[in-house]
């Protein structure tokens, strides 16, 4: 399959073509058509908040995401809200509570606002629902239709780590804004004048947090069940500093559009942040989504005009001149970067361009990275550093370092 072939509705919706999610998310050709478990890309990230409909409002106001289905009380549904977003190739689902006895509202009072679903779109559900359960994988969901009068969604999930989920989805007959029980939708926000088309466009990884000693078990988990392959892998000094430690590897499927690196803490003089984002998510979740744009630094000033805030990279970063050695030319002046506190890292392939927010919600778990890729597949590791040190002087703010 060729990687023009692999675009699904949304990318081109987006008008992306497969030159630009090559560079935006670091696509790579391959060959589907021995794989057990073929995953074509994502299909949605479904989050739950403790007050959805402001969640969705934040998200197009500062993250400039645009609303387009929803389900709620007024369309039938009276167990939640929920808000469907799309930035791109990019689609969000904000789900919240509208009966207090709904499951949304336990899950929310045990892990506060995050990722309850990382939801990918597969070509054929049974066939990866077979070889799931046949690798021992946890079925939530056995494969099953949802239809309206727009055509036939065919989905089923399976368990993830903690209480994440993975929902499959073959939307491939279906022509709806969602699915079926959704309503199209669009927002009355107008953006502000001058504001990017888009902030970003398209996801490029969502990182897992796991327990001390399970990532290694997940990691066979999305090898075995998913048929996914080893990216790259961060042990010892490269991702310690001083004080605190973890560890890391890379798990991607074929065509490289879905990345998990997955965490797990190690041993330090002090608490890792990892330890910090289990404590308070309350065990292995979603820690944070890379979100691909072309335009870091036009990024970066919108949102920071909107009120996000970003982790603080010191001064001495963009002075080290093993650094600036290391980095060469970059498509931006330095100075330009500093002032916006934005990372570069280098490797064989080309460059990168990364940022990191605080955490978004009110426990200290998910957040977001914006990265901008020229080339390089890697995930910023000659950062790690700079960025941990960043992330402790945070966790010293909260007391919990
Ligand atoms: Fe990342």
């Amino acid at each position: 399959m060729s990687l023009e072939q692999t675009l699904n509705d949304e990318e081109r919706l987006a008008e992306l073509d497969a030159d630009q999610l090559r560079q935006l998310v670091g696509l790579v050709e391959y060959d589907a058509s021995s794989d057990p478990f073929p995953v074509s890309g994502w299909d949605s990230l479904v989050w739950i908040a403790g007050n959805a409909v402001q969640t969705a409002h934040f998200f197009q106001s500062a993250f400039g995401m645009e609303l387009v289905a929803y389900s709620g009380p007024e369309t039938g549904n009276r167990d939640h809200h929920a808000f469907v977003l799309r930035s791109g190739a990019a689609r969000f689902v904000i789900t919240g509570a509208y009966d207090p006895a709904s499951p949304l509202a336990d899950h929310h009072r045990a892990h506060g606002d995050g990722i309850s679903d990382i939801a990918l779109s597969v070509p054929d559900v049974d066939r990866c629902i077979a070889h799931a359960a046949a690798s021992g994988a946890t079925v939530l969901e056995q494969p099953h239709d949802l239809t309206d009068e727009h055509g036939t969604v065919r989905v089923a999930a399976i368990a993830a780590y903690g209480d994440t989920r993975h929902t499959l989805v073959d939307r491939s007959k279906y022509s709806g804004p969602y699915l079926p029980g959704y309503v199209a939708r669009t927002s009355s926000y107008v953006k502000r004048d001058g504001a990017p088309k888009r902030l970003f466009q398209a996801i490029d990884h969502v990182v897992g947090n796991v327990e001390l000693g399970a990532m290694d078990r997940w990691v066979d988990f999305y090898h075995r069940v998913m048929g996914f392959t080893n990216m790259a892998e961060f042990v010892g000094a490269d991702i310690a500093t001083d004080y605190s430690a973890l560890m890391s590897k890379v798990v991607a499927n074929g065509n490289h559009r879905v990345k998990f690196p997955l965490n797990e803490p190690a041993v330090g003089k002090k608490k890792s942040q990892i330890d910090e984002y289990l404590e308070f998510y309350g065990g292995p979740g979603a820690q944070h989504v890379a979100l691909a744009t072309n335009d870091v630094l036009g990024t970066v000033d919108a949102l920071r005009a909107e009120g996000i805030e970003f982790l603080t990279t010191p001064n001495s970063y963009y002075q080290d001149p093993e650094l600036r050695a290391r980095i060469g030319e970059v498509r931006a002046p330095i100075e330009e970067l500093q002032k916006r506190g934005i990372l570069v890292d280098r490797d064989e392939d080309g460059y990168l361009m990364q940022i990191f927010t605080k955490p978004i919600g009110d426990r200290p778990t998910v957040f977001f990275e914006l990265i901008e890729r020229h080339g390089s597949l890697g995930f910023g590791i000659g950062n790690f550093k700079a960025l941990f040190e960043a992330i402790e002087r945070e966790q010293e703010k909260r007391g919990n370092f």
